[in-house]
């Protein structure tokens, strides 16, 4: 797609079907499993609804689009796209690495599902990651990671695995493709869910896969097709009508998340603040080399969990809720899922409410 567009116009054109007489301007789903067939016996598109649907299609065209990629494929979750990626890059014998900061999920089921595999498994943070994909086989990234929102250095990254010949894979959920482009940054393929800020109301879960590599995008599409962890066409639709308004939402989201983080960095009541949008924060070169923005996610530090609950009890905006990227705002304790932090970190993903309100609010149940 042309670069002389911003991101709110390439969003819209993403989704954009072709403009022939009489067909409607946004198409509903196309609900099929199964789809009449013609002689031509060698056809595959559009047979049996576990290989593909026209809904998907859309909706893949658009997410490629979004992430510069050739190819992208949908899934039943972010985790469906993640352990299909890693079960088509990691073979017995090779060494993956998984980030030991990153989504818990991810790393639970590397433990659980490959390393009786014999795949050798190395959990390691964002700042160990560099050295630990110097003799490593795939190495998936998360940036920035969920919950502490540190940074990892794609392009440094990337060189580092492409010298020994590893595949570099990047979770791209909580940036998201219009906060930065990894495969642009030099990953093999990017994974991530789609529940959270591009679909954004917190009412469908869906997953995708994006690349260039066509013999890695062959291998993840046979894969879902035997392992049939499809996504359903309603829910692509559902992913597919939301993605056209992205830019917008995830513009306002950008702008709370870093209004929210200014503010409550001067609250007596808060330890720490992480937001790579902060000039301050740590990761805060790293994100301004690579990221376009820094996303809706802002984490910080409270007494304890009781403080925490009580800034959601006491606010009239916030919602308490462990999913992210969603039309509101929403505070998540993350030692409640068992993540490496203290009892008293949240981490908060910014809404669309009025950058104004939000700051007030959340003041002034910090101050309750
Ligand atoms: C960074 C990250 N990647 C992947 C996932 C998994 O996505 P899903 O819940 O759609 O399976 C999550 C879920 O929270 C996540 O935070």
């Amino acid at each position: 797609m042309s670069d002389r567009y911003g991101d709110s116009t390439r969003a819209v054109k993403a989704v954009s079907s072709q403009p022939i007489p009489g067909d409607p301007v946004g198409p509903g789903p196309v609900l099929a499993s199964a789809f009449h067939l013609s002689d031509d016996e060698g056809s595959e598109a559009n047979t049996y609804g576990r290989g593909s649907n026209p809904t998907w299609s859309q909706l893949e065209s658009a997410l490629a689009q979004l992430e510069g990629a050739t190819t992208a494929l949908t899934f039943g979750s972010g985790m469906a796209a993640i352990t299909a990626a890693l079960r088509v890059t990691a073979k017995p014998g090779s060494v993956l690495v998984v980030p030991a900061d990153g989504y818990y999920q991810v790393r639970r089921y590397a433990a659980e599902s490959l390393v009786p595999l014999g795949i050798t498994v190395r959990g390691v943070t964002a700042e160990q990651i560099y050295r630990a994909a110097e003799d490593a086989d795939v190495v998936l990234a998360e940036t920035p990671t969920n919950p502490a929102l540190d940074v990892v250095d794609l392009h440094r990254l990337a060189q580092i695995c492409h010298a020994r010949g590893a595949r570099l894979l990047v979770d791209n959920t909580t940036a998201t493709p219009l906060g930065q482009q990894p495969l642009s940054l030099g990953a093999d393929l990017v994974v991530a869910s789609a529940t959270k800020a591009l679909s954004g109301h917190s009412d469908v879960l869906a997953g995708y896969a994006a690349g260039s590599h066509p013999e890695l995008m062959a291998a993840l599409e046979r894969e879902r097709l035997l392992a049939g962890a499809v996504l359903g066409s309603f829910e692509a639709w559902l992913v597919l009508r939301s993605l056209g308004s992205l830019g917008l939402r995830f513009e306002r989201q950008c702008q709370n998340a870093l209004a929210l983080a200014t503010a409550v960095a001067r609250h007596p009541k808060v330890g720490s603040v992480r937001y790579p949008g902060l000039p301050d924060d740590p990761s805060h070169p790293s994100a301004v080399a690579q990221m376009k923005r820094f996303g809706g996610l802002v984490s910080l530090e409270l007494a304890d969990a009781a403080a925490v609950h009580a800034l959601v009890r006491h606010s009239e905006l916030l919602v308490a809720s462990t999913s992210f990227g969603g039309i509101h705002t929403s505070v998540d304790r993350r030692a409640r899922w068992g993540d490496p932090v203290p009892d008293g970190f949240a981490r908060i993903s910014a809404g669309i409410e009025d950058t104004d309100d939000l700051v007030a609010d959340v003041l002034s149940a910090l101050d309750a």
